[in-house]
């Protein structure tokens, strides 16, 4: 590898990596296809009628697994690099024959439990250990109004047992804002004999509403509010996955915060319910302009250039959370080398990701020197412009991982970031890229 980041495999597939400081980050760059959308598209496809065929599909381990789960379902499913067809069964899919390994994907157990909620035979869905910890019973809840029969550890956790069939509509008023349970309500309600209404006290990301209406389906939108009317069909499409905001996030950050840094990332979904961390980084003083903006697939996309800049403190929370949720961490990192204080509240959400995302990102920059204090709902930081490299820990979260590679660039001596390989779940290119930089 180059200078700056040294790879070290300690055992079989536990990787270390050693970040040193690096002055500034100049170049152009793409980056893997949304996750969001890469998982919506296979679904989508899956049960519809006719072919499907999607372009820039994000291979990441998330992804993979929800195709994994839709091949033990009977449908068809050729993947050749980011390219991916897709037989479409129509909605009606085959029982398996074992039961369903999510791996430690959150969007695929939730928005599948949509689908199978609509399937007249049970199902046994599976995770790894960070998996088996996150909240199952804000999706259990609405299917078992619709009708599906659910069982889980603890009514919570997963194991989750699904025995699908006869739904009816529910109007539902989701107590948080969440595109996952949204969404497993959206797959749901093309199963149900009467509408459906979801409402969510914040607007999540909608790539759900957008995809069903590109696959022909008939839901209607107003604000927060989603009517799904029963009776939709569903044809297969051609779907171009956009760059993922949340992997270009992390080169935002690294060039704001590198001194003479400029990059210009190619075709990145800006879909505004994902753009709060544009909105944050420009609040805090960011140089950051869309060239080229354009729609693909119902999905704005554009080229991003991002300019280092003196970056103050903000004050972030209430409906923008749920618009850059995966953000925080590196928001996190940003704010330490801004002047000032940054306050994130509402983000009681990230407890419940693949870490406990507020415990985590202020532990690990804590330890390389940061002024950061957790909050019950967020944190605190206060910028000092300054992190010592030391050895961290990701806890097999990608996000964290790449968070405190970002951090390790602007640190002095060296970061050791420990079982660094879970980048594979989101951006599996993630240490190249940064090392072409
Ligand atoms: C996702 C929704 C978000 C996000 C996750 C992907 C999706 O989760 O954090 O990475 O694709 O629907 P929540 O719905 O739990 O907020």
């Amino acid at each position: 590898m180059q200078e700056n980041i040294a790879v070290i495999f300690a055992e079989v597939l536990i990787m270390i990596i050693d970040i040193t400081k690096k002055t500034s980050i100049k170049g152009t760059i793409t980056v893997p296809g949304d996750k969001s959308i890469s998982h919506r598209a296979v679904m989508f496809g899956a049960i519809s009628e006719g072919n499907t065929e999607i372009d820039g599909f994000l291979t990441g381990e998330d992804c993979l697994s929800t195709v994994r789960c839709l091949r033990d379902l009977g449908v068809e499913i050729i993947l050749n690099g980011t390219k991916v067809f897709i037989h479409g069964k129509g909605p009606y899919l085959q029982k398996s024959n074992k039961e369903l390994f999510v791996g430690n994907s959150g969007t695929t157990i939730r928005l599948l439990m949509g689908i199978l909620s609509g399937q007249n035979f049970e199902t046994i869905l599976d995770g790894d250990d960070s998996i088996k910890k996150r909240p199952m019973s804000r999706v259990i809840i609405p299917l078992r109004m619709m009708g599906a029969k659910l069982k889980a550890l603890e009514d919570n956790y997963a194991p989750v047992t699904i025995k699908g069939g006869n739904l009816k509509g529910i109007t539902y008023n989701m107590p948080v804002s969440s595109a996952q349970v949204k969404s497993s309500i959206i797959f749901a309600s093309l199963y149900a004999n009467s509408e459906t209404i979801i409402e969510e006290p914040y607007k999540s990301r909608d790539h759900t509403e957008l995809m069903i209406k590109y696959f022909g389906g008939n839901i209607d939108i107003k604000d927060n509010k989603i009517i799904c009317y029963p009776g939709n069909k569903l044809y297969g499409q051609k779907v171009i996955v956009p760059g993922d905001i949340s992997s270009a996030s992390y080169f935002i950050v690294g060039a704001s915060i590198l001194p003479n840094s400029e990059i210009y990332i190619k075709n990145v979904n800006i879909n505004p319910t994902r753009t709060g961390i544009i909105d944050v980084i420009k609040k805090m003083g960011g140089n950051i302009n869309f060239i080229n903006k354009r729609i693909l697939n119902n999905e704005m996309t554009s080229d991003i250039v991002v300019r280092q800049s003196s970056l103050k403190g903000v004050e972030i929370g209430g409906d923008i959370i749920p618009r850059l949720i995966d953000e925080i961490p590196i928001i996190a990192v940003a704010a330490v080398f801004a002047e000032g204080k940054t306050i994130i509240r509402d983000a009681e959400e990230l407890k419940i990701k693949e870490s406990n995302r507020i415990k985590t990102i202020v532990k690990e920059l804590k330890k390389m020197g940061a002024d950061i204090e957790e909050t019950e709902d967020g944190m605190i930081i206060n910028g000092t412009g300054f992190l010592k490299g030391t050895i961290v820990k990701t806890y097999k979260d990608h996000r964290i991982a790449m968070s405190l590679a970002i951090a390790g660039l602007a640190s002095d001596g060296i970061t050791k970031i420990e079982d660094a390989e879970c980048v594979n779940i989101s951006y599996p290119d993630f240490y190249t890229t940064l090392n072409m930089l």
